[in-house]
């Protein structure tokens, strides 16, 4: 007989889950253990440690961790915390040095982590300090077209493995070109929200027409933008699918239309259009014709916390997240259009972006429900589309039947618990990769 397992959330029949794992300082204990201690992590990406000696500070859920670049080009990523008391030895957002020196006592540590220079180490230590044993604490890492991810558990699976096919629709944004993509920023803010509210709202896409309707009215007037409707959502040949936790929405693209992203308008149009056409074929040669041609990535998340490209949802406490936001961009896209992305991305969704402000509110309210003594006895309703989703002939993961559907979410909280009932990585279960991944792109690029 096994044991009952400690978190029960979410009602596979009703779609109900409680409410309690939003505010909860004791759930929120056991997630920064279990989940954040446990899954790849998206920590940053390696357009921004692109030199020697390069470094970025970063997190992997509350814990600051350095993502160095050493001069043998190989990433790593640090705790940032001393080894004699655990003061830490970077203070700085980004730069490039070869060491570390702790500020307390002087600790030094080479960029790899390994610890190189004790003060006294013959006088004050007789020569008795293990300093092999004592460099700085390294995850291991692994990247995706750039994009960097760590975990602290020595027996989770190749990052291959944890992204499973969802990598099929990952590569319609994140692998399309040769040279890789680029990441700009990071805008950071912090949320009076909880870390899940904004990746379950990834797969969200019944919110939109009324959420973001006056931001999406000065879009259409202004920018030219498609008007929205519920009509035009509910007909939508658009889907959702979903793999080993990461929640996917996807476009049925036109083969000769630009990609959508934000910076396209009226105005840009023409140079998103004359940018499509002149790298179609390069993007057919690594993808395959269906992928390059007829797939195009929308929101997502990747578990536990990584959301539309690259953005990181850092949890700051059960009511509180730190929001890193990078826009990435083709690294060798006209710098015009770099600039147009730039700005339209920001403009949508970062700290000041017209949907990000409508978005927020939601998310605090949800959150701010979650700690209402009464009301959060009643649970949050994820049933839409239930039983509306299955396997597909085309499109890899588990899809779902329309556009606006709930199953993503209710996948997401499933997960969740896998992560906060199991023991040990053997006790997580891993989707197998199915997809045929046509083309020349690969999981380094
Ligand atoms: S705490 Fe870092 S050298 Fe003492
Ligand atoms: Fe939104």
């Amino acid at each position: 007989m096994g044991t009952t397992p400690k978190y029960i959330v979410i009602d596979s029949a009703s779609g109900k889950i409680d409410r309690r794992i939003f505010s909860e300082q004791a759930v929120y204990d056991d997630e920064m253990e279990k989940i954040f201690g446990r899954a790849w992590l998206m920590i940053g990406h390696e357009s921004l440690v692109p030199a020697a000696d390069d470094f970025l500070h970063t997190y992997m859920g509350e814990d600051p961790v350095i993502l160095t670049r050493d001069e043998h080009g190989r990433l790593h990523a640090l705790l940032n915390m001393c080894r004699h008391r655990g003061n830490r030895v970077c203070r700085v957002d980004d730069g490039n040095a070869k060491r570390f020196m702790c500020s307390y006592h002087g600790w030094t540590y080479h960029n790899d982590g390994t610890l190189e220079y004790v003060p006294g180490e013959s006088e004050a230590y007789y020569g008795a300090l293990d300093k092999p044993s004592h460099g700085l604490i390294a995850a291991r890492t692994e990247t995706y077209a750039g994009i960097v991810f760590a975990t602290w558990a020595k027996d989770a699976p190749s990052l291959e493995t944890y992204l499973g096919d969802a990598r099929w629709y990952l590569d319609t944004v994140f692998n399309r070109r040769d040279g890789g993509m680029q990441a700009l920023g990071p805008m950071k803010w912090i949320e009076p929200v909880n870390w899940k509210t904004l990746v379950d709202n990834c797969s969200d896409n019944y919110h939109v027409p009324t959420s973001h309707l006056a931001s999406a009215r000065v879009q259409t007037r202004w920018l030219g933008r498609p008007a929205l409707s519920h009509e035009d959502q509910f007909a939508s040949p658009n889907r959702h699918a979903f793999v080993n936790g990461h929640s996917i929405t996807f476009r049925d693209a036109d083969d000769n239309l630009p990609r959508y992203v934000h910076g396209v308008s009226k105005e840009t149009f023409g140079l998103f259009q004359e940018y499509h056409e002149a790298t179609i074929p390069e993007v057919e040669r690594r993808l395959g014709t269906f992928r390059a041609r007829r797939v195009q990535l929308g929101n997502h998340s990747l578990f536990p916390n990584g959301i539309l490209g690259l953005r990181l949802a850092l949890p700051r406490g059960p009511l509180k997240t730190e929001f890193w936001h990078f826009v990435l961009v083709d690294r060798d896209a006209p710098e015009e259009l770099k600039r147009v992305i730039r700005i339209g991305s920001q403009a949508n969704n970062g700290a000041a972006g017209m949907f990000e402000q409508d978005d927020v509110d939601n998310w605090r309210q949800v959150t701010d429900a979650s700690t209402s003594r009464f009301g959060r006895q009643h649970p949050q309703d994820l049933s839409m589309g239930l039983g509306h989703a299955g396997p597909h002939p085309d499109y890899p993961g588990l899809v779902s039947e329309r556009y606006i559907s709930e199953n993503n979410q209710r996948l997401f909280y499933r997960r969740w618990e896998e992560f906060m009932n199991a023991e040990s990585w053997a006790q997580i279960p891993l989707d197998p990769i199915t997809a045929r991944f046509d083309g020349t792109a690969t999981m380094r690029r």
